[in-house]
């Protein structure tokens, strides 16, 4: 339950508004969502001095969001992560799709669901639905998808995000959001020394395009082992080639005992503020990515988005699921809804 007001955010560079919807509940926690891309744009924890806490890592303006992003606080889609050689058949249909990443792979939807005006509706209970049905073939992508997103900030400082797609035509659906999150303050510096526990104990291995390269592999032994909590810069640069392919964390850890119900799938925290995120989702995956690729860009009040000042938890199908049968499926007949729910949950002191 949230009270929940819409604000101008700013304009995109054809003049086109960005409305803003900030949630607040009775302990003061905000959440801003924007309908452009339905972005996640900041989320503030009330301190104990009266103050705020901004754990979000990303802009505070429209140009950020249209010009300097990397998915900060984005809903990729319809595919989020990667297909390798951006294609796939569906029954024996080969589609051929825009190759957004190296000219070899499709990255998130090229962008699709990121960078599109959503439209937006306020609930009584203050959740805010974003929707946009996304033309037949866009990018090469089969299907006329009706995409729902649904924000909602619970009295326990629960941010649960429920998606809700529909499409005209056979086709894999898999949205994600990229929110980076710094839980001690987007400002703090990088993020090596959270902890980070997953509850996982396989990972999908990538090739040096970061394309799965089948199955998936025991996280035991190795620095991909996060089953007990763990300093995230203890091993992130460890001599392990999963790592050097990828230059740090960005792998897709498969979701222990997945089954379609909500589970927790990562607990966060920050020693420095004693924030913990708890994530909780009904999907089998999720990219844990240490922000390795941020290179400095502008970002909220003007200051730099250095390498790993954020992480993502990006709960998700695997990547590359259409062109690997012994990953589980999402591919959705016409018809057929895809619904999925992830939680942020927030404590601490
Ligand atoms: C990917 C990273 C990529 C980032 C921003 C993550 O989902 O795994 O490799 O750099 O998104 O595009």
């Amino acid at each position: 339950m949230s009270k929940t007001v819409s604000a101008v955010f700013g304009a995109l560079s054809d003049g086109k508004t960005i409305t803003k919807y900030i949630m607040e509940n009775k302990n003061g926690m905000l959440v801003s969502v924007l309908d452009y891309g339905a972005h996640v744009q900041s989320i503030q924890l009330p301190r104990e001095n009266g103050g705020k806490l901004e754990v979000t890592v990303g802009f505070d303006d429209a140009d950020g969001f249209e010009h300097r992003s990397n998915y900060q606080g984005a809903i990729a889609g319809p595919y989020a992560n990667r297909i390798g050689g951006g294609r796939f058949e569906i029954d024996g249909v080969g589609y051929e799709l825009d190759k957004n990443e190296k000219k070899v792979t499709t990255l998130h939807g090229c962008g699709e669901y990121t960078h599109t005006l959503w439209d937006a509706s306020v609930s009584d209970d203050g959740a805010v639905t974003f929707r946009y049905v996304r033309p037949d073939g866009l990018h090469g992508y089969p299907g006329a998808i009706d995409a729902r997103v649904t924000y909602s900030l619970g009295d326990d400082d629960r941010l649960s995000i429920r998606y809700d797609c529909v499409s005209d035509k056979k086709t894999y659906i898999n949205p994600t959001n990229h929110t980076y999150f710094n839980l001690a303050g987007f400002d703090s510096g990088d993020i090596l020394s959270h902890t980070l526990q997953l509850n996982a104990s396989r990972f999908t291995p990538v090739d040096e395009y970061s394309i799965p390269t089948g199955g998936s592999l025991p996280v035991e032994g190795t620095p991909m082992d996060f089953t007990s909590p763990s300093v995230i810069g203890d091993r992130i640069d460890a001599d392990f080639e999963q790592l050097r392919l990828t230059g740090g964390y960005d792998h897709n850890f498969c979701i222990d005992g997945a089954d379609g119900a909500l589970r927790l799938a990562a607990t966060a925290r920050s020693e420095a503020t004693g924030v913990r995120m708890n994530v909780y989702t009904t999907l089998p995956g999720v990219q844990f990515y240490a922000g390795n690729f941020l290179n400095g860009g502008v970002g909220r009040e003007g200051k730099p988005m250095n390498r790993r000042c954020g992480f993502c938890l990006e709960t998700q199908y695997y990547p590359d699921t259409p062109n690997r049968p012994e990953f589980p499926s999402c591919l959705f007949d016409a018809g057929e809804h895809y619904r999925s729910e992830t939680v942020y949950a927030f404590s601490g002191e």
